[in-house]
């Protein structure tokens, strides 16, 4: 094709304008809630009454969303189960939930709040969004009627989802998820018969949504990043810190890193369950973060962030660290090894006994080396190095592993005392079949 000169001109100008309507870097929000729970998730309430409680939350989310906006948010992202709680049954969470449209019906229930049914929470967020001029994330509940023509309709005659929603700076529905990896406790929901790939384009960057145990699995997380090329994964979840391998913000901080993008986590607060740990995490670490083990408090965070991180002169290089693995020696076999258990995986262990030292610990065809310096160590601690090479089974069923190429290197010491360093890889083609495609 061969264009005229005032045609070039022209194509040239409106690029321009373009790319100066689109942004760099926005300031994003996440916010930590103490959720108010209803006092008996046992007995099914009124509809009156489950509204009322998410009233409650919603009016402590409604000031969050404020205060982050006046901050210049652009976009804020809310707990999940953090409207209504989490301790339900599948009967007493139905008064909670909503018919939640495909986001393609174009709808913004703040100015047509009659059009889908009663959707009053749906009407209230978006209302929150639309005044504020602000993205709100929030994770509610998605109820679908289904029959007898579906063969897997369940009895009570409808789905019900966990479901995350953003509405836009104009109220409007733009993206609805429904977790796809429940985390074992989930009963009150089912599975979607597919992962969801929810993406959304705005001037400050293209998001992806995934919620809590769905972090751990192949889809859709990995997929939103590696084939959909997300800039933001937003993340709402209620995550029991479960030290020494999936603290909060030891975890999803890492997950940023390690997948280079930027990572907007909003955790539940409850000191009983130890959920804390939210945060704003950039590839090449945190923006900020939030870990209380003071308080029953939520907390807002509100950091700025490269819209596009993979066009940031900042972003990590990406390494390849085969030669290196595969160039290394193997330290001293140490045959004082012993076996211990984390999190129900049957590590192999060797202690740190000396200051310093070269150490290698083995399990199957998995071998660790580590080389270290203690600064110090205090009569009552104890260090190990240790190992595991297999299938997690409880409370989520997942193939562990760090692959062949796996490196973790600390030059300048730490400015904390450390509590652990792990290297965690999943080995996704080795995990069983999903529940869904499991059992059909
Ligand atoms: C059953 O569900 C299908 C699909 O959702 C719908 O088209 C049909 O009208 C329903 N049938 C009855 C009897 O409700
Ligand atoms: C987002 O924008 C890109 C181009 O910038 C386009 O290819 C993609 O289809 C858009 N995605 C959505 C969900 O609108
Ligand atoms: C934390 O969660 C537990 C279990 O759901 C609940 O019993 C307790 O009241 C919650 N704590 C607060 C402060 O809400
Ligand atoms: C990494 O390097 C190894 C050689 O050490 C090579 O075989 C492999 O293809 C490289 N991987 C990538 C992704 O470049
Ligand atoms: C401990 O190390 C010895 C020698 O390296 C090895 O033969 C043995 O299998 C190891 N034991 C465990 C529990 O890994
Ligand atoms: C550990 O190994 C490194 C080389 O990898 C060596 O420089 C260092 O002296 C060794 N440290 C100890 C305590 O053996």
């Amino acid at each position: 094709m061969v264009y005229s000169q005032p045609h070039v001109y022209a194509t040239i100008f409106a690029l321009s304008v373009l790319k100066a309507c689109a942004l760099d870097s926005y300031i994003a929000a996440v916010y930590e809630h103490s959720v108010i729970l209803s006092e008996d998730t046992k007995i099914p309430v009124s509809p009156e009454d489950a509204l009322m409680l998410m009233n409650k939350n919603m009016d402590v989310l409604k000031g969050a969303i404020k205060a982050a906006a006046l901050q210049g948010a652009r976009i804020i992202v809310t707990p999940e189960d953090g409207i209504y709680g989490w301790v339900f049954t599948r009967e007493t969470i139905y008064p909670y939930l909503e018919d939640i449209p495909d986001p393609q019906v174009n709808w913004i229930p703040c100015t047509d709040p009659d059009r889908f049914a009663p959707a009053p929470v749906q009407e209230r967020l978006s209302c929150m969004a639309r005044s504020n001029a602000i993205y709100v994330v929030a994770n509610i509940g998605d109820k679908k009627p289904c029959n007898s023509s579906d063969p897997k309709c369940p009895s009570d005659g409808h789905y019900q989802y966990n479901t995350d929603v953003v509405f836009d700076s104009e109220g409007k529905l733009v993206a609805r998820y429904h977790k796809y990896n429940l985390f074992v406790t989930e009963t009150q929901f089912d599975y979607p018969k597919e992962p969801e790939f929810v993406t959304f384009n705005t001037s400050f960057g293209k998001f992806g949504i995934f919620t809590c145990a769905d972090i751990l699995f192949h889809d859709p997380a990995v997929v939103l990043v590696s084939k959909l090329q997300v800039d933001t994964v937003l993340f709402p979840t209620a995550w029991v810190n479960t030290l020494p391998l999936l603290s909060a913000s030891q975890f999803h901080s890492a997950w940023a890193m390690g997948m280079g993008i930027n990572f907007l986590s909003a955790n539940t607060r409850n000191s009983s369950l130890d959920m804390t740990g939210s945060g704003i995490y950039a590839p090449n670490g945190p923006r900020a973060f939030h870990y209380n083990t003071e308080t029953e408090n939520g907390h807002l965070l509100v950091v700025e962030l490269s819209s596009h991180p993979r066009l940031s002169p900042t972003y990590p290089i990406a390494v390849n660290w085969s030669s290196y693995a595969t160039s290394i020696k193997r330290f001293s076999p140490d045959d004082r090894n012993f076996s211990g258990v984390i999190y129900f995986d049957k590590f192999t262990f060797t202690e740190l006994t000396k200051p310093e030292g070269n150490r290698t610990v083995c399990q199957k065809d998995l071998c660790c080396h580590l080389s270290y310096r203690m600064v110090e160590k205090q009569e009552d601690e104890v260090y190990v190095l240790g190992a595991f090479d297999g299938l997690h089974v409880v409370e989520g069923e997942y193939y562990l592993q760090v692959l062949s190429d796996g490196r973790l290197i600390n030059q300048n010491g730490t400015s904390k005392a450390v509590l652990s360093v792990t290297l965690f890889g999943r080995w996704y083609e080795k995990d069983p079949p999903h529940p869904q495609q499991a059992f059909p």
